[in-house]
C-alpha cells in the first residue's frame, strides 16, 4: 500500500481544521442564533459548553483518528473488542459517512447562493444590472447552476489530496478569510447604528437564559467545530505522532470559538446599521430576522445604500462568506471519499469525482423538493444525528477502547501530559460526563 499522506506542519494541521470548523456555522449560525436567543446570554453559554463539551469530543475524534490512521468506519472498526463491536463501528462509521455527505448536499445549496451573491457584487461594479437580477432572483437554474459549480470546486481541491489539496487550500484560503474579516469588522462599527447592536450582543441579561437556549448552543457548538461525522477524526489521522494533541485540539477550538465571537461583532452592529438605512430588521413576531433573509436582503440593503463604496463592501462579504464554504465543505467531502479511496479499490480521484456526483445528485433532489426537503435535512443531520453521534464516538473511546491504548495515544508526542490535567480527567470525562450532558440537552430538545 502507498504511504499514508499527512499533513506536512502543526500549522497546515490548525489551518485545514480550524477552515473545516469555520464556515457558515461561525459567520452566519452563531450571530444570528446570538441574534434570536437574546444577544450576549447566548454568547456566555456558547463559550462555556464549546470548551467543556465540544472541546472533550473533538479530543475524542483527534485521538481515535491518529491512533487509527483510517477513515472512520475502519478507525473505530480498529478499536473495537470483539464482534459486536466491530459491527457497530461499522454501523457508527457508515452513519457517520451519510451524514457528512447529507450535510454537504444542502450546505452546497447554501454556498451556491454566497457565490451567486459574490458574481452578482461584481456584475454590479461592471454595471450589468440584468445578469444581477438574475443573480439574486430564487430560480431553480441558479440555484442548480451554483451548487453545481461549488461542488466542482470542492471536488477539485479533494481529488487534489492532503497536502496539495486541504492543506494548500486551508493555508491560502484562511489568513484572506481573516483579513477580509477584520476588514469588514472596522468598517461597519464606525457607521451609525453600530453601537446599538453592540449593546445587544456584548450585554447579557442572564434572565435569556433557559433551556432552549443551552440546546440550540450545544448544537451550534458541535456544527461549529464540525463534530460527529468524522470530518475531524481524518484529520487527525493525518497528523504526525509528534504533535500534542490536547494542545492542537485546543488551538482549533479557540480559533472556531474566537472566529464566531468575531463574526459576531460584524453582523449584529451590520444589522442594526442596515435598520439606520430603512431595512427591515424585525419579524412580525418582533424577533430579529435570522434565516437567510438576513443575509440576502438585510445585509444588501445596507451595501446598497453605501453607494459605490457598497458594492466593494458586499463583494468583499460574499467573498469572505465563499471562502468560509469551502474550506469547510473539503472537510465534508474528505470523509465519504478517504473510505472509499481506503476500502475499495477506486482511486483518490476516481472516489473524489464518484461521490461528488452523487452528492450532486442529492443536492439536485432538495432543490427540486425544496420545501419538503431542505429543512428536513438540516434538522435530520445537524439536530438529530451529530449529537447522537457525538455520543456514539464518546462511547467507543470511553467504554470500548482499551485504556492502556488510549492513554499511550494521548501520551504520543507530549509525554510529559501525564499526571496534568487532562490526563487525570479527560478519559473519566468522555465516558460519563459528556454522553450523559450531551444526551440530557437532546432529550429535552427533542421531547
Ligand atoms: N463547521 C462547519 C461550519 O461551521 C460545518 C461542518 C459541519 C463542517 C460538519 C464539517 C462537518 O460551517
Amino acid at each position: 500500500m502507498a504511504s499514508r499522506e499527512q499533513f506536512s506542519s502543526k500549522t497546515g494541521f490548525v489551518m485545514a481544521a480550524a477552515g473545516s470548523a469555520i464556515g457558515l456555522g461561525n459567520i452566519w449560525g452563531f450571530p444570528t442564533q446570538t441574534a434570536s436567543n437574546g444577544g450576549a446570554a447566548f454568547v456566555l453559554v456558547y463559550f462555556v459548553l464549546a470548551f467543556c463539551l465540544a472541546y472533550p469530543a473533538l479530543m475524542a475524534e483527534l485521538i481515535i483518528g491518529r491512533h487509527a490512521r483510517a477513515n472512520v468506519m475502519t478507525a473505530l472498526r480498529g478499536i473495537s473488542t470483539g464482534k459486536f463491536t466491530y459491527r457497530l463501528g461499522t454501523a457508527v462509521g457508515c452513519y457517520g459517512v451519510i451524514t457528512a455527505s447529507l450535510i454537504l448536499s444542502f450546505y452546497a445549496i447554501v454556498a451556491g447562493w454566497m457565490l451567486a451573491f459574490l458574481l452578482e457584487s461584481v456584475c454590479q461594479i461592471l454595471g450589468w444590472s440584468d445578469v444581477s437580477k438574475w443573480l439574486v432572483s430564487f430560480s431553480f437554474e441558479r440555484n442548480i447552476i451554483f451548487m453545481a459549480l461549488f461542488m466542482m470546486l470542492t471536488i477539485s481541491i479533494i481529488a487534489k489530496g492532503v497536502t496539495g489539496g486541504i492543506e494548500k487550500w486551508s493555508t491560502r484560503l484562511m489568513p484572506l478569510l481573516i483579513v477580509i474579516l477584520v476588514g469588514l469588522i472596522i468598517y461597519v462599527l464606525i457607521q451609525d447604528g453600530a453601537s446599538e447592536g453592540l449593546r445587544v450582543y456584548l450585554l447579557p441579561e442572564f434572565s435569556q437564559i433557559n433551556p432552549r437556549l443551552i440546546i440550540d448552543a450545544m448544537g451550534q457548538a458541535f456544527f461549529s467545530l464540525s463534530l460527529g461525522v468524522g470530518t475531524m477524526l481524518i484529520y487527525g489521522s493525518y497528523l504526525s505522532e509528534e504533535e500534542s494533541l490536547p494542545a492542537l485540539g485546543a488551538a482549533v477550538t479557540l480559533v472556531d470559538a474566537g472566529i464566531a465571537f468575531i463574526a459576531g461583532l460584524l453582523i449584529i452592529p451590520a444589522i442594526y446599521v442596515a435598520k439606520q438605512y430603512g431595512a427591515e430588521i424585525f419579524t412580525d413576531a418582533g424577533q430579529l430576522i435570522a434565516g437567510p433573509d438576513l443575509i440576502f436582503q438585510v445585509l444588501p440593503v445596507l451595501f446598497k445604500s453605501m453607494g459605490s463604496v457598497g458594492m466593494v463592501v458586499g463583494l468583499a462579504f460574499f467573498v469572505l462568506m465563499s471562502i468560509a464554504s469551502l474550506t469547510s465543505s473539503i472537510s465534508m467531502l474528505e470523509v465519504p471519499v478517504s473510505l472509499a479511496a481506503e476500502e475499495t479499490a477506486a482511486s483518490r480521484v476516481q472516489a473524489t469525482w464518484a461521490i461528488g456526483a452523487i452528492i450532486f445528485c442529492i443536492s439536485t433532489l432538495i432543490l427540486l423538493n425544496f420545501d419538503a426537503l431542505f429543512g428536513f435535512v438540516i434538522d435530520l443531520t445537524t439536530v438529530y444525528s451529530q449529537p447522537i453521534l457525538g455520543v456514539l464516538l464518546c462511547i467507543f473511546v470511553g467504554w470500548i477502547w482499551h485504556r492502556d491504548n488510549l492513554l499511550a495515544e494521548i501520551k504520543k508526542g507530549h509525554p510529559e501530559i501525564q499526571g496534568g490535567f487532562f490526563w487525570k480527567v479527560w478519559p473519566t470525562y468522555v465516558r460519563f460526563f459528556c454522553p450523559v450532558l450531551i444526551m440530557t440537552a437532546f432529550i429535552q430538545s427533542v421531547v
